[in-house]
């Protein structure tokens, strides 16, 4: 078997951390990451029938969350508690790699956790999270969440709308279109760890990649991990943006017009149902 802290998967995954960290984004144990991993990806690293310990969802929170639609599926996940400034340092003991169990109540820890940990208390959203992306891009594979100063700041500023949330963003610079033309989703704050959240955010998931918890952070969907932390790191910029223009009176801004042109050009599909202006909003597929 080959050295698994040699793993491409694994050194990215932790790589990922570490700039999430120096972003300001997981200040202690804040936010937490799930990554979808391929078998033939990690059967040169693991002997997949060795299973080190069961790990039930009930314990530190309570859960009746039933995960058997990812049975056998196997994700790297970060550990309840560990700080994200930790994880590329030590990931056996700050990083697990999962399966789901036959009966989607418990997992089956092949790896890490090595010092008695546990997956993060965000579990329950992650999976939930995980399945509600499947079922509209077969390819996801990372869910991401984290605290990020900026978009945290404006949840307790801007109105909680989010199509209002989602147009201020895409104004706040050229790009933001074009790299989330679903815009955002808005929850309100709600206790963290739970089922209900869980729930709540996977609901949003089947038609946003970013959600937002008002008041704690943001959840972030993707194919890859680069693409998933592209995301954030977008909508993140667009925030601090915002908050650099704070309450001065703005003299120019980017026009649904503007949108337009873009959207064209890139050939992408935004939600139009978003938009102030008639004629765009009635291109709005719904
Ligand atoms: P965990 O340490 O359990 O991952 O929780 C961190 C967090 O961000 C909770 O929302
Ligand atoms: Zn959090």
């Amino acid at each position: 078997m080959k050295n698994i802290l040699e793993a491409p998967f694994l050194k990215e995954f932790t790589a990922t951390a570490s700039n999430m960290y120096r972003l300001g984004w997981d200040e202690r144990n804040g936010g937490n990451i799930s990554y979808l991993l391929k078998e033939e990806e990690l059967k040169d690293y693991l002997d997949l029938n060795h299973v080190v310990r069961r790990i039930p969802f009930a314990g530190v929170h309570p859960t009746s969350f039933d995960a058997s639609p990812l049975e056998g599926k196997i994700f790297l996940v970060t550990g309840t508690g560990r700080y994200f400034k930790n994880v590329e340092r030590d990931p056996a003991n700050n990083v697990g790699i999962v399966r789901i169990a036959k009966g989607g109540k418990e997992v089956e820890l092949l790896w890490g956790y090595e010092d008695g940990g546990r997956f993060t208390s965000e579990f329950p959203a992650h999976m939930m999270s995980h399945m509600a992306r499947l079922s509209v891009d077969p390819e996801n594979r990372v869910v991401m969440h984290c605290h990020p100063t900026n978009l945290l700041a404006m949840t307790y500023v801007h109105e909680a709308d989010e199509a209002k949330f989602s147009h201020t963003l895409w104004e706040m610079s050229t790009e933001c279109i074009v790299v989330f033309p679903d815009g955002v989703g808005v929850l309100p704050w709600m206790l963290c760890g739970t089922d209900k959240i869980g729930y709540a955010t996977a609901e949003k998931m089947k038609e946003f990649r970013t959600v937002i918890w008002l008041l704690h952070g943001v959840y972030g969907a993707g194919k890859t991990l680069d693409e998933t932390f592209g995301l954030i790191e977008t909508v993140e910029k667009a925030a601090q943006i915002y908050n650099i223009i704070g309450s001065r009176e703005i003299k120019n801004t980017l026009t649904e017009d503007n949108f337009k042109e873009l959207i064209d050009l890139f050939a992408i599909e935004p939600r139009y149902d978003f938009f102030r202006e008639e004629k765009y909003r009635k291109l709005a597929k719904k």
